[in-house]
């Protein structure tokens, strides 16, 4: 690419109609506007998320704008409400399966949904030199909502989306939202539950390096579930998004819970460069249904053709370079084998 792109608007993504598509912590942010792009273009959209009360409402939302912007006789999307908790794996895995027996095909899997870098940085100031929680299962909090659930998703999706790839004109595309902070992360290995479970202290850079490795773990789950799928012929494209730096209730919280200055950088510093929702759910939006994507897929040239599967997505829409860490095989393979093998430990795999 030889320019740097300023917009992704609706023309730059593929016609959704007749597609269906799962986008988990979508009643707001990042999520909700990838949510609504992706209704504009015509698709069956499942907002997953907790709260009922908040995706009825966002949903209301979204299908206001739906409805503003439809011509005469144009066809929207629709958007439904699944509910997902992503802290307890074991729910995930039933909300999945129930959803295998409901849809016939998935076209789009977004992961988007997590624990935020406030509701962390709320624990550190609320229970200064308490370590983070473990649940029931001895997992990390931070870790089950931000990776460990979205990996169990993922596969217990997987059947469907691989079916869903094998049919005519498909272009099956599952999507992480990681971030760039994850380039901070510098692990030895992720052999053994406590690599997955590693605190790096309870300071507050402690509490943040701990996100950051879920965020790093974003991106080893998918260049690994990549190299699965292309060893399968499964063709489907699988691509990790930084969105860029959002004003969302995740980063405006993460302001304001910081003591005494919070609601100074949250009123006055963070608009100065934190983009809309809609703007941060471009490269998203892109990675889940760009026209550049599927016209790459059709490629004859290999290289080309390529250029998307595992690829890592910065602002706007831009193929980036992740960290040596996100890229090391040794550790995507650690990461994968240690995740299975904890989820078989707690029977949600056998
Ligand atoms: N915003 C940024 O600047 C930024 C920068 C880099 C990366 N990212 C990444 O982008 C993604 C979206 O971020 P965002 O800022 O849009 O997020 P956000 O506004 O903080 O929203 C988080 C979403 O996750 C849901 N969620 C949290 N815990 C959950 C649980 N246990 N079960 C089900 N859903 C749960 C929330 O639902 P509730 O409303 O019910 O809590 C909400 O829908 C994240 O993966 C984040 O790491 C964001």
């Amino acid at each position: 690419m030889f320019f740097s792109r300023k917009v992704i608007t609706e023309s730059d993504l593929v016609d959704l109609h007749g597609k269906v598509a799962l986008v988990t912590g979508g009643n707001t942010g990042i999520g909700y506007a990838t949510i609504e792009f992706l209704a504009q273009k015509g698709a069956k959209v499942y907002m997953a998320s907790r709260s009922k009360e908040k995706a009825q409402k966002a949903i209301e939302e979204i299908e206001a704008e739906l409805q503003k912007s439809s011509g005469e006789g144009e066809n929207k999307g629709s958007v439904h409400w699944v509910k997902l908790e992503l802290s307890d794996p074991r729910s995930v895995k039933e909300a999945a399966t129930e959803f295998l027996a409901k849809e016939e095909r998935l076209d789009i899997l977004g992961n988007v949904g997590h624990l935020s870098k406030s509701q962390l940085l709320s624990i550190h100031f609320c229970r200064s030199e308490q370590r983070l929680s473990l649940n029931e299962d001895g997992l990390l909090d931070v870790m089950v909502v931000n990776y460990i659930s979205h990996f169990v998703l993922t596969e217990t999706l997987l059947p469907l989306l691989t079916r869903t790839a094998s049919l005519e004109d498909s272009d099956v595309r599952i999507v992480n939202l990681s971030s760039v902070s994850h380039t901070l992360m510098k692990p030895d290995s992720f052999v053994g539950k406590d690599s997955i479970n590693k605190q790096y202290g309870d300071s507050i850079s402690g509490h943040l390096h701990t996100y950051e490795n879920t965020k790093l773990a974003n991106i080893l789950h998918l260049k690994h579930l990549q190299t699965r799928l292309n060893a399968e012929s499964a063709g489907i494209t699988c691509l990790v998004v930084h969105p860029g730096a959002v004003m969302t209730v995740g980063v405006t919280g993460f302001f304001q819970s910081i003591p005494f200055v919070g609601w100074f950088l949250k009123t006055f510093l963070a608009p100065l460069f934190l983009v809309s929702w809609k703007q941060g759910a471009m490269t998203s939006a892109f990675a889940a249904a760009g026209k550049e994507i599927t016209a790459s897929r059709k490629s004859t040239d290999e290289a080309e053709r390529k250029k998307y599967e595992g690829a890592y997505l910065t602002p706007i829409a831009n193929i980036s370079e992740p960290s040596t860490y996100a890229k090391d095989e040794r550790l995507q393979r650690e990461l994968y084998e240690t995740t299975m093998e904890v989820l078989r430990e707690i029977g949600i795999v056998s």
